[in-house]
């Protein structure tokens, strides 16, 4: 039985696998956190691909049916490249899920996205985002303190909302008043409920999980690679420490991670 691979910079992309999971509970997954060149958001986009097509080659190793790239920042750089090279292998990305999930949210907008440096800097949100609704005003801002505060599993508290009024306020200030804010990296899900405290309760928060494992299913369906029978106990990489992976990708994850189950890595 073929698993589903996964790849993040670290353990953001347990909050995509934990969406995947239940909604595809017969299916086995692998992930791979590359923890030891986290963080991906600060790089330049050469970097990015180098390090995903590395990542995506870990995983090939290991004979997947499909590769979610669970990362916002690998999917604005590197998704054309993964999907020429892997094909036909099917290759999903993050970013056009979480436009659709946030078109369909607030369709008379406006939408801000959060996220990191390098996603911000490329445009992807904004691109997919108009190539649904040209007209759709959309603002961003990157939110490089967020990544570390989510892998310190510092989730809430005075540290996280002093730093979420420091970046939301001034985005959210802006006029007419977004609607709609998408959490445009997959760290930020486990920060969502300072997110929500500090944008208030007009604003939705969109998180790109759920629709991005509604096209897995769908892709999966399509090329009746869907598996009917028990899922194999999920397979965990990681480039470095994989103790402290086990340990706090249970944040992430919304189970435990057995630590017999992670794997240290090259790439
Ligand atoms: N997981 C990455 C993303 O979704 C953020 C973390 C990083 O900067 O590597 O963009």
């Amino acid at each position: 039985m073929k698993a589903i691979g996964i790849f993040d910079s670290g353990m953001g992309g347990l909050t995509v696998m934990r969406a995947l999971k239940a909604r595809l509970p017969n299916e086995s997954f692998i992930y791979l956190g590359d923890t030891a060149r986290l963080p991906y958001g600060t790089k330049s986009a050469d970097t990015v691909t180098r390090y995903a097509v590395q990542a995506s080659a870990a995983l090939m190793a290991h004979d997947i049916k499909l590769l979610v790239v669970a990362c916002n920042t690998a999917s604005a750089a590197a998704l054309p490249t993964l999907s020429q090279s892997l094909a036909p292998l099917p290759v999903v990305g993050v970013i056009e899920p979480g436009a659709a999930a946030a078109v369909a949210a607030v369709p008379e907008g406006p939408i801000a996205v959060i996220a990191t440096e390098g996603t911000v800097r490329g445009g992807a949100y904004v691109r997919a985002i108009q190539a649904l609704s040209p007209q759709m005003p959309v603002v961003q801002q990157a939110c490089p303190l967020f990544v570390a505060l989510a892998e310190e599993g510092l989730r809430d508290g005075p540290i996280t909302e002093l730093v979420a009024r420091r970046y939301l306020e001034p985005l959210l200030a802006t006029m007419p008043r977004p609607r709609g804010l998408v959490l445009g990296c997959t760290h930020f899900p486990v920060l969502k409920a300072t997110i929500a405290k500090v944008a208030g309760a007009d604003v939705t928060l969109i998180d790109s999980a759920e629709t991005t494992a509604a096209a897995v299913e769908k892709i999966l369906r399509e090329k009746s690679l869907l598996h009917d029978g028990p899922a194999q106990p999920p397979k965990f990489l990681a480039t470095d420490a994989p103790g402290r992976f086990a340990h706090l990708g249970e944040i992430f994850l919304g189970e435990p991670i057995d630590p017999g189950a992670v794997t240290l890595v090259d790439l």
